[in-house]
């Protein structure tokens, strides 16, 4: 279920080039994108917030972000993120989609009030699932605030990864 060696380094490299301060994963598992993603934040000067809502992974993942020494950039939270992403204050300048695929534009839309203009939305497994997540490509090609390309990073999986910048 981890996301792939070259999805993890392209999200390293998405966070490095546009120098983003605060990220939002939204599904965990094991920490492994978590801990790409806090390497670059740690680089950015940024923070990254995971959240995953089963509490064994959540734990799991925790635990190896603390190993990989990243706990002051990365905070794991246990929660179902449709539930926690009203909640959470401020602006988020990226967003990884990682979680139930058919959910993808409910999370999209839970957050899109806290994306700030220029933000980068990463959306993982479009390739193959794309079938389950039309309504999510869809709005994020057709919406004149996005503009979006699909990329394929590795070919571990045979699949790829959405990538947009909100425009405004
Ligand atoms: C594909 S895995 C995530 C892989 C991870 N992003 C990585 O880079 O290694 C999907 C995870 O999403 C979690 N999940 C499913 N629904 C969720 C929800 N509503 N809120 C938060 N996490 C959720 C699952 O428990 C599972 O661990």
């Amino acid at each position: 279920m981890s996301t792939t060696r070259g999805d993890a380094m392209l999200l390293r490299v998405l966070i490095e080039t546009s120098r983003a301060r605060r990220g939002l994963e939204i599904g965990v598992f094991e920490g492994y994108g978590a801990i790409n993603m806090g390497i670059a934040f740690e680089r950015t000067g940024g923070r990254l917030i995971s959240i995953e809502v089963d509490p064994a992974r959540a734990k799991t993942s925790e635990a190896n972000v603390r190993q990989a020494k990243l706990q002051k950039t990365v905070q794991v939270l246990c929660a179902d993120a449709l539930e926690l992403l009203p909640r959470l204050r401020g602006k988020f300048d990226f967003v990884f989609i990682d979680a139930v695929k058919k959910d993808y534009l409910r999370y999209l839309k839970a957050v899109e009030p806290k994306l700030k203009a220029g933000a980068v939305v990463v959306a993982d497994n479009v390739i193959v699932h794309e079938a389950e997540m039309k309504g999510f490509l869809n709005y994020i090609r057709r919406s004149p605030d996005y503009e979006t390309v699909i990329l394929r990073a590795s070919m571990e999986k045979g699949d790829g990864m959405s990538v947009s910048c909100k425009l405004r």
